[in-house]
């Protein structure tokens, strides 16, 4: 049921395969050189919220984008100059970088979980070949459950996610085996998310500057997850509720009216068919809508809390816990 194409002998049947299946809005497992990843079409929410779900992935983190070349890169991002020097330097390779997201950018707000930066690297090997390919970035968390260390050869991830996948492409065993290196630089200040890949002292000596590691506490705030706050709306945020107060906005599941409903300032549906992919997919895109709206306060009606309901009511609780301010 999983079909695995070796991409070192069939390559041009294993780009058409993986380009059909992408553009189905299915994640596909690609070689990149650090591990396997678990690769969709970062516009399509749809595709986005399979790997979610196919990772058991407890809450919505932000994911890595690929892409072929600097030019698509700077299609979805605004470099700094030393940013641009380190993925001159690094690209292709085990490097990605956190930077400010462009306006026009279409990436799915899933897929960065709502974030308005986004962490992104042209990989090496055959899984650029895709992209190059596809011609639109790919989202791709390394290609294993949640809790499971990451996968370095195809037979990993077939017996890992085998199944539940379409598509495998197997490039053989992982150049690096180590995830990418993440680096956030803020102002002339370059900022170690993850260590990885790339080597922290090849980028001091490429830019003669100190990387500053993560503080043991900052890390935790810094990488996976991130503040909360960065993913809080402006508007205040009520969770369950039982019924809807005047003027604020409700967002609910499933058709599930609720008293008062006549009074909100509007109301939308995560999926009026109580399908939790789609409201998955929704959830950033409704809370930005409140948020636009101006409303005071959402409302959010009950979750079913199983499946990626579970990651949608942590991201919901994130954007209801009290602002400390912490980062803005
Ligand atoms: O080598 C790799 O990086 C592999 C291959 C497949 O490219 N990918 C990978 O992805 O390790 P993943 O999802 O397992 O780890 C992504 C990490 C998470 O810790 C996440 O918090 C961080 O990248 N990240 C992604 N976007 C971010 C952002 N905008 N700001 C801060 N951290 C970000
Ligand atoms: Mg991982």
């Amino acid at each position: 049921m999983t079909l695995i194409i070796d991409t070192r002998t069939e390559p041009e049947r294993a780009l058409a395969a993986a380009c059909e299946t992408l553009a189905q809005g299915l994640p596909v497992a690609i070689p990149t050189e650090t591990v396997y990843g678990l690769a969709a079409d970062a516009t399509n929410p749809d595709a986005i919220s399979r790997i979610y779900e196919m990772k058991g992935r407890p809450r919505f983190n932000p994911l890595i984008c690929h892409v072929a070349d600097l030019d698509m890169a700077r299609h979805y991002v605004d470099f700094d100059p030393i940013s641009l020097k380190l993925a001159q330097a690094f690209w292709p390779g085990p490097l990605t970088l956190v930077l400010p997201m462009r306006p026009q950018s279409d990436i799915h707000p899933l897929a960065c979980a709502g974030l308005d930066t986004l962490g992104i690297r042209i990989p090496e090997g055959f899984s650029r070949s895709v992209i190059e390919r596809y011609g639109k970035p790919l989202a791709a968390p390394s290609a294993n459950t949640s809790g499971k260390i990451s996968p370095t050869s195809a037979e990993h991830v077939a017996a890992d996610l085998g199944g539940k996948l379409a598509l495998i492409l197997d490039a053989g065993p992982a150049e690096i085996g180590l995830e990418s290196t993440i680096i956030k630089v803020d102002g002339d200040e370059i900022r170690l998310l993850r260590p990885g890949g790339l080597d922290v002292a090849d980028i001091e000596k490429l830019t003669g500057r100190p990387v500053l590691r993560p503080q043991t506490a900052g890390a935790a705030i810094e990488a996976p997850g991130m503040l909360a706050s960065h993913y809080a709306p402006a508007a205040a945020v009520r969770l369950n509720a039982a019924d809807v107060r005047p003027g604020e906005v409700l967002i609910r599941f499933g058709g599930k009216t609720l008293p008062g409903e006549e009074n909100a300032a509007f109301v939308l549906d995560l999926s009026p068919s109580s399908n939790l992919r789609e409201a998955a997919a929704n959830l950033f895109a409704y809370m930005k809508k409140a948020d636009a709206f101006g409303a005071a306060t959402i409302a959010f009606g009950p979750i079913p809390n199983e499946g990626l309901g579970e990651a949608i009511i942590d991201r919901i609780e994130r954007a209801a816990a009290p602002r400390d301010g912490a980062e803005a």
